[in-house]
């Protein structure tokens, strides 16, 4: 068996890439960056804008990269494959109303890259899963939970506004990994999207304390009133620390954001871990 993936050297991608090499199959994988050859899978360097020369014929692709840029690609590519199976994000939920212009856009382009993905597939008589984690960790890769861990082992402290009670699903790069693998062969799944959130419901400021007091040594939750959390933000600002955190964000700390394990547990046999962080998912990969 034969798969072709995106994504394959991102924090998804490398357990992904895993399961299906002790599988057996044979993986072909599209990288930006020149990448040395490893056994079971042949690297091509190139992108989804600009692709390289890749067998015509998969059983499986899989998209662990942008979803967008891969719906695009796909639309257009003269490839024969039955099986997609591509991640996506809540963020095309959670983020489609929100008060940041950027932000709306990610939730469009997300959506709209599901559209055409679903009407793409339907046209070639290929079956799509789309899976839309929530928060992602594990690898010592992801831009949030990684990026606190980073600052509160150099500061020994973090701080939160106080009241930052949204409660939040954080997902392991490993269960993501077994739910794309769970999709292949698996009819139920075809021409549908699945939220797969974690295993935990708990908010915010738990998912932050719990981070801080696995570090070695242990970092403070710092709680401020809101006045002074964002005066700190700004100071941060200044100092080139805390990009990204928008007062969108920043208010999306006290509102829940759950999606529901159901359906990815029915149909994908989805089971994924609550949230027992250790140090070593919070370092980056050497
Ligand atoms: N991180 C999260 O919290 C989160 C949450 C919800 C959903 N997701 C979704 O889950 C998927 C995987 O996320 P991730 O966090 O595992 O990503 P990641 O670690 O940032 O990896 C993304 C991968 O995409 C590849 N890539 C980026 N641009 C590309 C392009 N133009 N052409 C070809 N490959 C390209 C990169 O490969 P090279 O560098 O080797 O080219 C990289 O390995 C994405 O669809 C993301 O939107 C992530």
């Amino acid at each position: 068996m034969r798969a072709l993936i995106f994504g394959a050297s991102g924090q998804i991608g490398v357990p992904l890439v895993a399961r299906l090499r002790d599988a057996g199959w044979a993986v072909d994988a599209v990288s930006r960056t020149a990448r040395e050859p490893s056994p079971g899978i042949t690297w091509h360097r190139g992108s989804l804008d600009a692709m390289p020369a890749v067998p015509q014929a998969f059983d499986a692709i899989f998209s662990c990269g942008p979803l967008d840029g891969f719906a695009r690609w796909y639309r257009g590519a003269p490839v024969e494959c039955a099986r997609v199976v591509a991640f996506g994000s809540t963020s095309a939920a959670v983020k489609h109303d929100s008060p940041d212009a950027a932000e709306r856009d990610v939730a469009a382009r997300l959506a709209g890259a599901e559209t055409t993905l679903f009407e793409t597939a339907a046209q070639r008589g290929a079956a799509v899963t789309v899976l839309r984690p929530t928060l992602v960790y594990g690898a010592g890769r992801d831009a949030t939970l990684t990026r606190i861990a980073s600052l509160a082992r150099r500061r020994r402290v973090f701080p939160l506004p106080r009241g930052a009670t949204g409660l939040r699903q954080p997902v392991h790069v490993d269960d993501l990994a077994d739910a794309a693998f769970a999709c292949i062969d698996n009819a139920a799944a075809a021409g549908r999207s699945y939220d797969v959130p974690g295993g935990e419901t708990l908010a915010y400021r738990e998912m932050v304390a719990r981070v801080l007091a696995c570090l070695q040594p242990p970092a403070r939750l710092l709680e401020l009133p809101q006045p002074m959390f964002s005066l700190a933000l700004r100071g941060a600002a200044l100092m080139g620390i805390g990009a990204g955190l928008g007062d969108a964000a920043v208010a999306r700390m006290r509102e829940d954001l759950v999606f529901d394990t159901g359906p990815a547990a029915r149909d994908l046999g989805y089971a994924p871990r609550p949230f027992r962080p250790q140090p070593g998912m919070f370092e980056p990969p050497r």
